[in-house]
């Protein structure tokens, strides 16, 4: 009953089988593995982008900060919502790494950003000259920290607020194989032909031991991102690791075969939930991560009976969680879920 976090749970076989392979011999060093050769490929491929460079780190934040430093100088707005993950759980990586940009919250609900909300914050900003900041760039993220989706639509609608005043977009893709499994969308639709700049691809929460791709669909900036990466020191020695992750992920439909999994125990829990006395969902989940309020005295009866779950903020009277199903969640572990929930 491990439901605090994707991360939680183990790589997938296919994985450790790529990483032993990997292991056999020698290989070239700092990227020039020829894994990374097909790496890169498989990106392009998938994505119908035969232009993008890929880099590869091995963390989240670092994919997100790494990006934002190289879209926005110091002294811009990044516009973001609220309880974006580079906001909330990054301790200031994107503001350090950009050597000062300002994160500006973003207001929405179920943790979108709408076009209302971004045409107020962007009119807030960049207007007092060189007593301000100036606006910089937009990071969405897909899988939401709510658990929602955007759609392609969605995401056009937001990058093209943001680049008719010539900012650039970035997309935290930590769950992009959920998202994309959700919505039936291409990786295309959703990256750059909804007006993504950049990508931070997540592996690690589906499937990966560690690692996340940068796809960088204008490479224009390519070899200033492969800079911030050494200086950051996120250029592994050992990269055929990194690389042989990333291409047993993409490689047969991994990556979605995984993220339809996970995806598929959170709509068993979505649906559980209903038999659940008095709980219902503070947010809509069509993913992987729910985030129920229920009658308070539910989290200590689940957790005295084993489930292991984050506690949230819920309505008066409510108390509420974090549900999170990963690849490796079985049918039988959201069912003992349920059922330690219950009076
Ligand atoms: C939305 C989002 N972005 C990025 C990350 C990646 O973070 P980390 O640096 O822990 O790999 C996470 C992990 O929790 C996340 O939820």
């Amino acid at each position: 009953m491990f439901f605090a976090s994707d991360n939680g749970s183990g790589a997938a076989p296919e994985i450790i089988a790529a990483l032993t392979r990997a292991n056999d011999g020698y290989a070239r060093s700092y990227g020039a593995d020829p894994i990374m050769t097909r790496v890169k490929w498989l990106i392009r491929t998938l994505f119908e982008a035969p232009e993008a460079e890929v880099y590869l780190v091995a963390t989240g934040t670092a994919a997100n900060a790494l990006s934002i430093a190289m879209l926005t100088p110091p002294w811009a707005a990044v516009f973001g919502h609220g309880e974006a993950h580079v906001a909330t759980d990054e301790c200031g990586a994107p503001e350090f790494f950009s050597a000062g940009a300002k994160l500006i919250p973003v207001a929405g609900d179920h943790g979108k950003i709408t076009p209302a909300t971004l045409t107020a914050a962007l009119s807030r900003v960049g207007v007092s000259g060189v007593h301000g900041v100036q606006r910089g760039m937009l990071t969405l993220t897909n899988v939401t920290e709510a658990g929602t989706v955007y759609t392609p639509a969605e995401i056009a609608a937001l990058t093209a607020l943001a680049r008719s005043l010539g900012l650039p977009c970035h997309l935290d893709g930590a769950r992009f194989a959920n998202a994309l499994v959700a919505t039936g969308a291409t990786p295309a639709e959703m990256t750059w032909k909804a007006g993504i700049d950049v990508l931070s691809l997540g592996g690690t929460k589906n499937g990966c031991l560690g690692v996340e791709a940068v796809v960088l669909f204008d490479p224009a900036k390519a070899w200033e991102f492969e800079l911030r990466r050494k200086r950051a020191g996120h250029l592994f020695s050992k990269h055929r690791y990194l690389s042989a992750q990333m291409e047993a992920y993409l490689t047969d439909g991994l990556w979605l075969d995984l993220a339809r999994r996970a995806n598929a125990m959170g709509a068993r829990l979505v649906q559980g939930l209903a038999q659940v006395p008095d709980a219902r969902l503070l947010h809509p989940a069509p993913a992987n991560m729910l985030f129920p309020a229920w009658p308070k005295g539910t989290n200590a009866r689940a957790e005295a009976r084993g489930a292991i779950y984050y506690a949230m903020p819920a309505p008066e009277g409510m108390e509420g969680a974090r549900l999170v199903a990963s690849w490796s969640t079985t049918g039988e572990d959201v069912d003992a879920l349920l059922a330690a929930l219950k009076p």
